[in-house]
């Protein structure tokens, strides 16, 4: 899959932008404060997913402007597509997208259509952070591979909220303790689903990132991944000991449900999985240094775009935030070389931070412009 044009104005400080991609190295320069971050966001929201900077849908739009527009045109190996964004300071919520033309409700439309995966600098959260980091890391994957996965873990969510919500009532004398009994059917079911689909997404990324960190560090170090399920532990069902798996966790709900309403919120379930990550055995979120976190989630996130690779005929676009200047030069070209048949657009300030880049297309961002050279 790669993208072959991109226009953009009036999102953040984009103006005019107007571009025709290499179909493969795109590097973006210029110096900081300039907009070439905005410019991966502005391909990035094309996946139907949120800013990855966290930006709330009001700062979409340029400060000094009304409404922010962006267009996208992108070959996804047997056909090219089109996508129209637009969004107005009036009416935030009302996203005006179309799709070859035809308007769409919502972005789940653009979910399934132009896939990417993006690497920045926050992305050591995904080691440092808390497990929903971790949990909503797997949760896209999940998704990006399985369009299913999606409703299952937006039901999860809602099932979860709804049931919290009931505890607290119980607690007040305004609900019975029996009603709980319905929704813990439901959550048990739905949780897990999602617990069967983590374990199966983590044990390909496993696979992945232990080749790619082994290639990345010349094999002197092994990085493993693994799941903890907060029901199931370290042996979350298999897709065929469904019936089993769903009783053993309503169990657990149900051996919890005092203790969730005394507290108000729900205790066990897959809300509270984690992903671990080791090298050499030892937890990288307390051993690991700075560079090997930062290594480390970069390679979960090359997995993440080999898996999609292997699992479909195209391979996702790759958009690489401020990465190559940390590496060292050797490890850039290891990088370059496992990003070699797919589509990338790499920021950097400065050219040179990016060795090995003998080919491609260089976009020179200045002030919100984009210029391509
Ligand atoms: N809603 C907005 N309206 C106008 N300008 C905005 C908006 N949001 C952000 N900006 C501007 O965008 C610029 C930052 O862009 P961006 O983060 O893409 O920079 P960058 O080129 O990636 O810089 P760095 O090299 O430091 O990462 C800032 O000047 C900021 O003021
Ligand atoms: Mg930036």
């Amino acid at each position: 899959m790669y993208v072959t044009a991109v226009k953009a104005d009036g999102y953040k400080n984009l103006k005019n932008v107007m571009i025709t991609p290499h179909p493969e190295y795109n590097l973006i320069t210029g110096m900081n404060a300039q907009g070439k971050t905005n410019l991966l966001e502005a391909i990035w929201l094309m996946t139907g997913c949120r800013s990855f900077r966290g930006s709330k849908d009001r700062d979409y739009i340029c400060l000094d402007k009304n409404i922010m527009e962006l267009g996208m045109s992108f070959y996804d190996g047997r056909r090219t597509q089109k996508i129209e964004y637009a969004m107005s300071r009036e009416n935030i919520k009302d996203k005006k997208i179309k799709l070859n033309g035809v308007p769409i409700k919502g972005t789940n439309g653009l979910f399934d259509s132009f896939k990417a995966v993006v690497f920045t600098p926050d992305d050591t959260e995904l080691i440092k952070g808390g497990p929903e980091k971790r949990r909503s890391f797997v949760d896209l994957c999940c998704c990006q591979l399985n369009g299913r996965c999606l409703d299952s873990v937006r039901r999860y969510d809602l099932l979860l909220n709804h049931r919290n919500v009931l505890l607290k009532s119980i607690a007040a004398g305004k609900a019975s303790r029996d009603s709980v009994y319905v929704w813990d059917q439901q959550l048990a079911a739905i949780g897990t689903f999602v617990s069967g689909k983590r374990h199966e997404y983590i044990k390909k990324l496993n696979k992945a990132c232990s080749e790619l960190y082994s290639r990345i560090t010349g094999g002197r170090e092994e990085l493993t991944v693994s799941y903890n399920s907060n029901i199931f532990g370290g042996n979350p069902p298999e897709e065929n000991e469904g019936n089993d798996a769903v009783a053993k966790y309503y169990m657990k709900l149900s051996d919890s449900v005092e203790d969730d309403i005394r507290l108000g919120y729900t205790l066990w379930g897959a809300h509270r999985d984690d992903l671990i990550v080791k090298i050499n055995g030892l937890n990288i979120r307390e051993f690991g240094s700075q560079g090997q976190k930062k290594t480390a989630a970069l390679v979960m996130k090359l997995g993440q775009a080999e898996i999609y690779s292997k699992n479909n005929d195209e391979t996702p676009v790759i958009l690489l935030d401020d990465v190559m200047g940390e590496l060292d030069e050797s490890r850039q070209a290891l990088v370059f070389d496992i990003v070699k048949n797919m589509q990338v657009f790499i920021t950097a300030c400065n050219e040179n931070a990016v060795k090995g880049l003998s080919q491609g297309a260089v976009f020179r961002v200045e002030k919100g412009e984009v210029t391509q050279y």
